[in-house]
């Protein structure tokens, strides 16, 4: 960050404040605010900190207004095509893509973390069966920090490397054994002779009993996947975490409260609420009528997959998503999808229409995604999982570039007070 030379001027009942304008490499200029209390003695007040930046960051840049989403600068369509979610995995840890050897050696560390300490076997069955699959994700994540007492030194470096190979490593594990433990089902092991997404695939589907060969198609496309859904910038998950680690907090707790974060309807859990919308209205006939009741603000019912709070156009995501359910349909020989059909259906019309198009709603990461997965056989339940999955790869590297910054310190938000002003304990009697 570099100090534009520029200042912004706030006076205020005769005081003033000249607060520095800092430029970035892309975006927006920002204001220093740091002294804006002492030299006026007011807070800002940006509640959600849609207006806020709260960090410096090098990992992700996002233009919301030309839908453009780099990762160290490359954009996501290119990483989407050409690199592996392992590519991608080192380019936001590491701040660059890997060569072949450094491929090699990353892929090789993560493959030597994927199992789990076979005490940990015994959460799963602590869970009651019918457990939302995230609340097992959250919860054993979270219990991963009671096993590794080593490798939790976050001031030290090769600690947070190994922490964050681990949590790597392990995600899909963790998450594939939720499923199976909700279905019932033997827990399938990692195998090191597959790659990422093809052993996570492994671990969901196959069966102890029988061999298990994975469709290369389907694992291309659970690869890009994982890549469109592995950083997002300052969201609401990634904050989470950022928020956690600043107090210096067990990096595997750190995560488990980005987990829990995501998991809102709101965030993550949209890709499964798409599903549901789209049961819901069941045929494109019913589409007008539910245009209308989303537009119904006595409803509460919102366009799940659609909408943002950076994008005021499309999410460069959404179009690669969409690309990848013909390319999987077509592949699993599904012609006509009756959800794709619908979400098709309903996107036209959404796009078109002045309430969407006024308020800048456009289909987001999660319109198409929950399409795909569902295509693949993924449970709607799994979905956020899968986000999770991904998205442990962004937050770990977030949570590392704000353990390693210079001056890091605890985040600690103020607040406008709106309630009581000071008064005294009443007695019993003179209450009510
Ligand atoms: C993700 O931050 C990230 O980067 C997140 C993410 C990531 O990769 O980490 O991209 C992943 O979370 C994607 C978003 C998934 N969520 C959904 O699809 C749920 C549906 N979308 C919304 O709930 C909403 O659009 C949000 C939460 C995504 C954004 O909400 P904002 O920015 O707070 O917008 P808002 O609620 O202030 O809405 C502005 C207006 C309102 O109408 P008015 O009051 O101006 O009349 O737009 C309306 C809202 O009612 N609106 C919607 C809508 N989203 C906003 N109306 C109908 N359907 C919607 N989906």
């Amino acid at each position: 960050m570099t100090e534009s030379g520029k200042v912004a001027t706030v006076s205020l009942e005769g005081k003033t404040a000249s607060l520095p304008v800092l430029s970035g490499v892309l975006g927006p200029d920002v204001l220093d605010i740091r002294k804006i209390a002492a030299d006026l003695g007011v807070f800002t007040f940006d509640p959600g900190y849609g207006e806020t930046a709260s960090c410096e960051s090098k990992i992700t840049f996002i233009d919301g207004g030309k839908g453009v989403l780099l990762h160290r600068g490359y954009p996501i369509s290119q990483l989407a095509e050409q690199a592996t979610f392992m590519e991608v995995a080192h380019l936001l840890l590491n701040g660059e893509l890997p060569t072949r050897a450094q491929n090699d050696a990353f892929v090789s560390t993560i493959k030597s973390h994927t199992l789990l300490h076979e005490q940990i076997r015994n959460f799963f069955n602590g869970f009651r069966r019918d457990a939302h699959p995230m609340a097992i994700l959250c919860g054993t994540v979270g219990a991963l920090s009671a096993f590794y007492h080593e490798g939790t030194d976050i001031s030290n470096a090769a600690s947070r490397e190994l922490s964050a190979m681990r949590l790597i490593a392990k995600l899909p594990t963790i998450a594939a054994w939720a499923y199976k433990y909700t279905q019932g089902e033997a827990f399938v092991y990692p195998r090191n002779d597959l790659n990422y997404a093809e052993n996570f695939l492994s671990m969901m589907f196959a069966h102890p009993s029988e061999p298990y060969v994975v469709n290369p198609v389907l694992a291309r496309a659970m690869d890009r996947i994982l890549i469109l859904h592995a950083d997002h910038e300052q969201n609401a998950s990634t904050s989470t975490v950022r928020l956690a680690g600043s107090t210096g907090a067990n990096p595997f707790a750190c995560i488990a409260a980005g987990i829990a974060a995501l998991w809102g309807p709101a965030h993550g859990g949209a890709n499964e609420a798409v599903l549901k919308m789209l049961a819901e209205i069941g045929s494109k006939d019913n589409i007008p009528d539910f245009i209308s009741k989303v537009k119904d603000k006595n409803s509460g019912v919102r366009l799940m997959g659609f909408g943002h709070r950076v994008y005021k156009n499309f999410d460069p995501r959404a179009k690669i998503m969409q690309a990848t359910c013909h390319e999987v349909l077509s592949e699993l020989g599904i012609k006509d999808d009756p959800l794709l059909d619908l979400a098709i259906e309903l996107e036209k019309i959404a796009i078109h229409d002045e309430y969407f198009v006024k308020r800048s709603l456009y289909p987001n990461v999660d319109f198409y995604s929950g399409i795909i997965l569902k295509a693949m056989g993924i449970p709607t339940s799994m979905f956020t999982v899968l986000f999770a999955v991904a998205r442990t790869v962004g937050w770990i590297s977030q949570w590392k570039e704000m353990i390693e910054e210079p001056g890091q310190r605890i985040g600690r938000p103020r607040q406008l007070y709106t309630g009581s002003p000071q008064r005294d304990f009443p007695s019993y009697d003179q209450r009510g």
